[in-house]
Parts: structure tokens; sequence; C-alpha cells
């Protein structure tokens, strides 16, 4: 479907990312559902929407989190944290995204978030999407495309994606060893990928053996892009 862009909300010229983060995280409680459960995201966009949560906490009944950092930030902040799996629905799901396209297909897992994540997501009616403007794209790919794998399967998943055109490679810490993510698994970022058909891309790397989840959010797209612009918020409806 072709994106309804809204007029924007207010202006905001010359902010800093870190500012637009800061206005789309405010923007977005308005979609925040007054006595319910809201599903939150990770990364730096979505610690701004915890702030701005924490101010209207006594509304909700809770939330489920995508990842230990965000639990960890929704706890400190009072929010109580519900388990994904003590809970079968959620009216939305809050998270940035790495890139987002025209159709809201998106690139997710830059914080190594993606299976918990896609998993939060599957439990909600609607995706709201919270990103500065740099991460809108016209083709997915740019962004190396984070992949969770089994560790014992990298090396042929790395021959799987080669035979793409793409280039992966282990993502380390900062000491030079491999990334664990929340489940215990490696991160494989890919580069050189252009993913022109996002919703068969995710189905195909997705039921490769040992692959744990794909960074691309296409059967879980935004339904809601809330986008922090030079012009202020822009509303994108996908
Ligand atoms: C984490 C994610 C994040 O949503 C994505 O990386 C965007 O992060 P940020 O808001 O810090 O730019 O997918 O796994």
């Amino acid at each position: 479907m072709t994106p309804t862009p809204s007029s924007a909300d207010a202006p905001s010229a010359n902010l800093s990312q870190d500012e637009l983060k800061a206005l789309v995280g405010q923007a977005a409680l308005q979609y925040v559902e007054p006595g319910r459960i809201v599903g939150v995201g990770t990364g730096s966009t979505v610690n701004k929407f915890i702030d701005a949560l924490a101010t209207v906490k006594a509304r909700i009944a809770g939330a489920v989190s995508s990842s230990a950092a965000s639990t960890e930030r929704l706890e400190a902040a009072g929010i109580r944290v519900v388990d994904a799996d003590e809970v079968d629905h959620l009216g939305v799901y809050i998270d940035g995204a790495d890139e987002i396209d025209g159709r809201g297909y998106m690139v997710k897992g830059g914080g190594a978030a993606l299976t918990r994540e896609k998993i939060v997501a599957a439990l909600a009616d609607r995706f709201i999407c919270i990103a500065d403007a740099s991460k809108q794209v016209t083709t997915l790919g740019a962004f190396p495309l984070p992949v969770e794998v089994i560790p014992m399967a990298a090396r042929r998943i790395t021959a799987q994606f080669k035979a793409l055109g793409g280039t992966a490679t282990l993502r380390l810490k900062a000491d030079g060893t491999p990334l664990a993510t929340d489940n215990g698994q490696h991160i494989l970022d890919v580069r050189g990928l252009s993913i022109i058909e996002p919703l068969a891309f995710e189905s195909e790397v997705n039921q490769w053996p040992g692959v744990v989840t794909v960074g691309v959010f296409a059967h879980q797209k935004a339904a809601v892009c809330l986008l922090g612009t030079a012009q202020g918020v822009q509303t994108l409806i996908f």
C-alpha cells in the first residue's frame, strides 16, 4: 500500500538526530492504549519512548519487552514488565528500525534484539515504527542485514549469502569475541544485498537450517511510521 503522509506535527529545524529520536519517542505515546499492555522494542529511539512512557506509566497495565536492555530500562522507570509468553495478544508494538521502505518493510537487528522483536511484534495488531528520517530508504539492504544464527551453522549460512551476492561477517564485541544475543546465539551482518522482494527474501532465508531470525521485517511490517524529519514528525500509514 502507498504510504499516506500526514502533515508534520511540529517544526523541528536544526534538531539533532538524538532530538529527532526524542520527538518520535514522545509522539508514540498517542498509540499507547490506556489500561493495556504495550509491546516495547529495543534501541536508542525506543529508549526515548521508554522515557516518555515513564511519564504515563500509571495509565498502562505494563509492557512486554523485546530485550534484556529494554527490560532493565523499563523496570528502572517503574514500569511493570510482563513475559511475552504470558500474553495472548497486544494492541500495539512500538519499535525502531535500521531501515524502512515505502511499503513499511524494515531491516532491524542493529541492536541484536531481532528475534525477540519479531516475537513481540507477532503478538501485536499493529507495529508502530519510530525512526528519524535517516532510516527511510527506497530499497532495503544498504544497512548490513543482521541475521541471528546458531553458531555451528554460521559458515554454511555465510556461503549461502555469498551465493546471493552478499558478504556476511560475524558480529564481534569490542574485545574481539563473538557477540552473543539474549538467546545465546550469534549475529551475522550481511553487506552487499539489495532486497527487492522483502516478503519472499524473508521467507527464503528463514527456512535455511541454522537461521534463527533474519532481520527483514516484511511479514511483521510497520502499520505506521512516525518519522522524525526537519519538518517535524511525519505519520506514514502503510
Ligand atoms: C534493535 C533494533 C533497533 O530497532 C534498530 O537497530 C534501531 O535502533 P536505533 O533506534 O538505536 O537507531 O532493531 O535490534
